[in-house]
């Protein structure tokens, strides 16, 4: 039960009636009133909502990006499975794509999703776009201006089935197609971010990263939940692309 409760709010009918408006739901099954007692039980919710956040993974990013030096006034990122766009949110901010700090760089926000997205001012996004077709990709290098990333973070979670090894699973697969569009569009010496859950082939994607990335990291935040597998690796400092394989 724990692990199907944990991941009920990567389901696309929780993340914007449920992420923030715990208050006012009412929950049908028993999964869902136990989502929801969790939800207003947990502070990262309750300062979210206090902070105009969309959902409370906004915090996971902060604290990863606090700790790893992730990103930069100027950067141009990419952000995978971007809905509600709590992390685009943070990225605005943190790349300056709004041009608040004059003094700065200004960067540039390209969220991606299978679905809709709010609008988000400061942020390009490309809703309803599968990111395991190449298709999507392409799309992806014509919005970037200069066609490339310096950045690509990834918080992009299937539909969980309940059975752990085959969500982790999917989820390694939807990893490894980033991997494909680090290769076409994240500069030299850029940085990847993405969540996993763990098992079985977090090893594979470990040695994926590690073919193109100077430096890897395992990475738990402490605003993710201790009863999910989720964790993030960072890749950073992406190799010349002719030696990556
Ligand atoms: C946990 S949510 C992301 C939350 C987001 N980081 C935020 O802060 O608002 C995971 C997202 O991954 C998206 N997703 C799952 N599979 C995808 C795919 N193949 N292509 C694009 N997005 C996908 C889901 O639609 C969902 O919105």
């Amino acid at each position: 039960m724990a692990a199907a409760v944990t991941r009920l709010c990567w389901a696309p009918q929780c993340l914007r009636s449920l992420h923030m408006s715990v208050g006012v739901q009412k929950a049908k099954t028993g999964a869902e009133q136990l989502w929801l007692a969790r939800q207003r039980r947990d502070p990262y919710v309750k300062t979210a909502h206090a902070q105009n956040y969309r959902c409370r993974s906004a915090f996971k990013l902060l604290e990863m990006d606090k700790e790893q030096k992730i990103l930069q006034p100027g950067h141009h990122v990419i952000d995978c499975g971007a809905a509600p766009g709590a992390w685009s949110q943070v990225l605005v901010d943190k790349v300056n794509s709004l041009g608040k700090d004059p003094a700065a760089r200004v960067g540039f926000v390209l969220g991606v999703d299978l679905l809709h997205i709010n609008p988000l001012e400061g942020a390009v996004f490309l809703p309803k776009c599968d990111l395991t077709d190449p298709a999507t990709h392409r799309k992806i290098s014509a919005l970037l201006p200069s066609g490339q990333a310096d950045v690509i973070v990834s918080d992009m979670a299937p539909n969980a089935s309940g059975i752990k090894d085959l969500d982790h699973q999917r989820l390694v697969s939807m990893c490894l197609s980033l991997l494909d569009l680090s290769d076409s569009v994240l500069r030299p010496g850029g940085s990847f971010l993405c969540k996993i859950w763990d098992g079985g082939e977090s090893d594979l994607i470990r040695d994926k990263l590690r073919q193109r990335f100077q430096l890897l990291r395992t990475v738990k935040p402490k605003a993710s939940r201790m009863e999910s597998a989720e964790i993030y690796l960072l890749g950073k400092s992406h190799r010349n692309k002719r030696a990556a394989n």
